[in-house]
């Protein structure tokens, strides 16, 4: 299957395409939206090219942006479901990550909060965050799409979108390459901005149950989403991965980081 079927989802009224989209269509336009979810800067990241004194802006960010509210955002997927088959999905992704009562031992954003700790940052700033203009508007998209357009969207943005990856396929077709999980003590944090290890407990908890989390994802897109949901679906995926390259921009912007500073290929 080519990149042309994405057209079915970018032009035109839904309902002309609702019955043509088949499970095999939808799966692939989700996960070719997903493999668009990588962005020019993220090598900066990872490469340690961000300034230490800056490196809070991307932390707080993400902390204000979504993981602080993750597991309500899948509350709100839990809320609105009328499957309770898909509900006791959603129920145990939401009490991981509420609680960490199942793998991770405590709640996931109470995890994340151990990044900034560990590397001595000022958590002030985590409890009043001034989001950059492009955060704020991804942010807003978020609550929208997991508030006021039905289950399905809310379950696509916040399990599919916000918890997975670029490497999705991987959950799909074992032969697609997996998310790279190299040892912690290369994690990006402790190589270059000297995080001690025990601080990547949340990496850590995600490598163990994330798995989960990612099956669970997908049979709820595959096997429960009614069909006639499966255009919005998609659409609304397009929207999310836009809204987040926008707001990765600006983050990159705040960071002092220039695709000049970059190899041609990142
Ligand atoms: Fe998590
Ligand atoms: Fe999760």
């Amino acid at each position: 299957m080519g990149r042309v079927l994405l057209a079915h989802f970018d032009t035109g009224p839904a309902n002309l395409y609702l019955e043509r989209v088949d499970v095999a269509e939808f799966q692939e336009a989700l996960l070719q939206q997903m493999e668009r979810k990588t962005h020019w800067a993220w090598p900066a990241f990872t490469g340690g090219l961000v300034p230490k004194d800056k490196l809070h802006i991307h932390l707080e960010h993400e902390w204000a942006v979504y993981v602080r509210d993750f597991p309500i955002m899948v509350g709100r997927a839990y809320v609105q479901c009328p499957i309770a088959e898909v509900r006791r999905e959603l129920a145990e992704n939401l009490y991981e990550e509420e609680t960490g009562g199942l793998a991770a031992g405590k709640p996931h954003p109470e995890l994340f909060m151990m990044y900034p700790q560990g590397l001595g940052m000022d958590l002030d700033r985590f409890a009043n965050v001034q989001l950059l203009p492009a955060a704020r508007a991804y942010r807003e998209f978020l609550d929208d799409a997991t508030s006021n357009r039905g289950w399905a969207i809310a379950a696509a943005i916040s399990t599919i979108f916000i918890e997975g990856t670029a490497h999705e396929r991987h959950e799909l077709d074992a032969s697609a390459p997996p998310r790279p999980a190299p040892p912690l003590e290369e994690h990006p944090l402790a190589r270059h901005y000297g995080l001690p290890l025990e601080c990547l407990a949340l990496t850590k908890a995600h490598r163990s149950v994330e798995g989960e989390h990612r099956t669970a994802a997908w049979n709820v897109m595959l096997n429960h989403l009614p069909k006639s949901d499966r255009v919005d679906v998609v659409r609304s995926m397009s929207q999310a991965i836009d809204a987040w390259s926008a707001y990765r921009d600006d983050v990159a912007e705040a960071c002092g980081i220039t695709r000049a500073q970059l190899p041609l290929s990142a």
